[in-house]
């Protein structure tokens, strides 16, 4: 299976993809025209037959915040390390990008939590990246954990005063 940039021509299976989760409300649907308009934010898991198995998109709001969105692996390819290989490529564009946080708002803590992201309150996030939230099947009753993962030694993140850094132990 190869993870890699999308392309244009994934934007129909991706579409399926979301489609089939934004059914059982685990995710926002997406409608092609966003797809399109979205697709560079876009890497995706191929199969041999490059169909879409997998997908995510790292959405930059600001020099030091970006967020995981769209991520999911077709039910049948589960549990075998596609979803840790999307969140990971989203990393590493973020730190390409010199952008130096990822955060994610999801039902799959422990999830996040073995690809190396900690839980942070809700209310440490700006109130600039609600504004999907109305899309959500679950608004305005939010279930959701948000988790965070810093590029920057925590001690430079504090120094600079930064909102993300962690607590001192
Ligand atoms: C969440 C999702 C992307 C995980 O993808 P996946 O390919 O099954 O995950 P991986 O195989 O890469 O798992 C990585 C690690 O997380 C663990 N993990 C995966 N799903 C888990 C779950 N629901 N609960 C606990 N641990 C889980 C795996 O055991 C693995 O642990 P390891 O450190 O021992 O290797 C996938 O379940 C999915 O598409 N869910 C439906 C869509 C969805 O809810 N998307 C919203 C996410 S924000």
């Amino acid at each position: 299976m190869n993870i890699r940039p999308a392309r244009v021509s994934d934007v129909p299976g991706i579409h399926e993809l979301v489609g089939v989760f934004a059914e059982k409300k685990l995710m926002i649907r997406r409608t092609m025209a966003e797809l399109y308009e979205s697709i560079t934010e876009f890497c995706v898991a191929v199969d041999d037959d490059n169909h879409v198995v997998g997908c995510a998109a790292l959405h930059v709001f600001w020099e030091d915040l970006s967020e995981i969105r769209c991520l999911a692996v077709a039910e049948q390819l589960q549990g075998i390390g596609l979803g840790r290989r999307l969140v990971d490529w989203c990393w590493d564009r973020a730190r390409a990008l010199e952008v130096k946080s990822v955060f994610a708002l999801t039902n799959s803590v422990d999830f996040f939590s073995r690809c190396g992201y900690r839980v942070i309150e809700k209310s440490e996030l700006p109130q600039g990246i609600w504004n999907e939230c109305v899309r959500c099947p679950a608004f305005p009753e939010c279930k959701e954990t948000a988790l965070i993962r810093v590029h920057e030694p925590e001690a430079i993140l504090r120094a600079a005063g930064s909102r993300y850094a962690a607590a001192p132990v």
